[in-house]
């Protein structure tokens, strides 16, 4: 396991980062990260700002789960910095950063709601702000009637729709997507996107990964992987 620096390598000065209200950014700088002899990511280096939507694309094992996880802090960087800026360190803010994982990561033998409340329980939101927030994070994915049910009884794309709303409802200053639509239909896939870009559009940072082109052109800017390289 490689050095997994949040706050980038280079010698910063003052720690202007640290003050509130101070500009989050995502830094990526010249990252690799292998797992054993398969090199994952070669060199990726990206920036992104307050505001921005990037997505992600690349063909399959391009390395575009591994860019996001690395962001997450779920896998150790090899070499490189990723910095987050502006006092949104992984280690002290467990808000800096939500993924909403490739296959959704829910809880099956838990209901959707159920699923969208405890990572806002786990992050300290008191019960009724956590239940608020729940309650408008489904209604916004469209499963407002659908919280009830368990994860299992769910359709594939109404997992996806709620593994969006888990992430989103964590309101974290930075969103990692991991192919979040690609398991729904054209209206469901504008109403997610629309939400992922409202997201970014309010001061998030959204980065989004996808194979599907027409989901990619709803970004600000797309990065294109090929074999762990930005091509
Ligand atoms: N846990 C792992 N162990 C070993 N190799 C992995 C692991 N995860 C991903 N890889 C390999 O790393 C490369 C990039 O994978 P990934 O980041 O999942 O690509 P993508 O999301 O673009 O499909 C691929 O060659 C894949 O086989
Ligand atoms: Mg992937």
């Amino acid at each position: 396991m490689g050095r997994h620096s949040e706050r980038g390598g280079r010698t910063s000065g003052a720690r202007a980062d640290d003050e509130p209200g101070a500009a989050r950014i995502v830094d990526v700088h010249d990252v690799s990260v292998s797992y054993g002899d398969v090199a994952a990511l070669r060199g990726v280096s990206f920036s992104a700002a307050p505001g921005d939507f990037v997505a992600v694309t690349g063909h399959s094992g391009a390395g575009k789960t591994t860019l996001v996880n690395a962001i997450a802090g779920i896998v150790g960087l090899a070499s490189g910095a990723i910095d987050l800026g502006a006092g949104r360190d992984r280690s002290r803010d467990p808000a800096a950063v939500a993924i909403i994982p490739q296959g959704n990561g829910l809880a099956s033998v838990l209901t959707a709601y159920e699923n969208v409340l405890a990572p806002l329980r786990a992050r300290g939101c008191s019960p009724a702000e956590a239940a608020e927030r729940a309650t408008a994070a489904l209604a916004s994915v469209g499963l407002g009637e659908s919280g009830t049910h368990l994860v299992e009884e769910l359709s594939g794309g109404q997992q996806q729709r709620a593994a969006v709303a888990r992430g989103l409802a964590i309101d974290a200053g930075v969103l990692l997507a991991d192919e979040p639509t690609s398991e729904l239909d054209h209206d469901n896939r504008e109403r997610i996107l629309d939400l992922l870009r409202a997201r970014a559009d309010a001061g998030g940072i959204v980065v989004m990964t996808t194979h599907d082109p027409e989901a990619a052109e709803r970004a600000d800017r797309v990065i294109v992987l090929d074999d762990g390289l930005v091509v």
